[in-house]
């Protein structure tokens, strides 16, 4: 398995990686969304290729945490693996190569939605741990935030999702 950066030409790929994992066109629509606003890191778009079949699938793009001030912080989602590929992980690996890619970049925290025996593997924590607001209705462990290197307690306040969000 080999993980690296979207490019152009993987976009069907992708597109069809999601559709098929979350059953629905949502999760591709919104990534096509995000590629078209400011939000969009290039280089945190990943695909997990098996002998050059786009297998896997990670976003994390910038999304706003609104304290004192707004500063900009990374948002996982979505994240898909094909059906016939899950759980041998591929997700695991995309995680990871993302965390370490947003270290490099001096990132300071990750936000996610998501499974609390998932993420916690890679050191997500509830967010409530760091004063970091969800925006959803949700039990509190299910709303995380994994630190960085480059974490600093000025990270605290709600977050606040851009509106192509809403649709998934
Ligand atoms: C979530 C997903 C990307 C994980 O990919 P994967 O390649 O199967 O992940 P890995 O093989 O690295 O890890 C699988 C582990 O995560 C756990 N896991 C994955 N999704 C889970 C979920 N929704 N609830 C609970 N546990 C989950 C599995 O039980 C498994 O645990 P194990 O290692 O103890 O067996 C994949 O299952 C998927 O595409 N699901 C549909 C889309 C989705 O729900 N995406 C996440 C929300 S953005």
């Amino acid at each position: 398995m080999n993980i690296r950066s979207e490019t152009v030409q993987d976009y069907l790929a992708i597109a069809e990686v999601n559709t098929l994992a979350f059953g629905q066109e949502n999760e591709a629509k919104l990534i096509e969304e995000i590629r078209h606003s400011k939000r969009y890191i290039p280089k945190l778009s990943l695909v997990a290729e098996v002998e050059s079949l786009v297998v896997g699938h990670i976003l994390f793009s910038y999304i706003d945490l609104v304290g004192e001030e707004t500063l900009q912080v990374l948002g996982l989602a979505p994240m898909a693996v094909l059906p016939n590929f899950q759980k041998q992980g591929i997700g695991s690996a995309l995680v990871k190569a993302g965390l370490e890619i947003a270290n490099a970049r001096k990132e300071a925290i990750v936000i996610v939605l998501g499974h609390p025996q998932f993420y916690s593997r890679f050191g997500f924590k509830p967010s409530v741990n760091y004063e970091i607001e969800s925006p959803f209705p949700v039990p509190e462990e299910y709303f995380m935030v994994k630190p960085l290197q480059n974490y600093q307690e000025i990270y605290k306040g709600k977050v606040v999702y851009p509106r192509a969000f809403e649709s998934i």
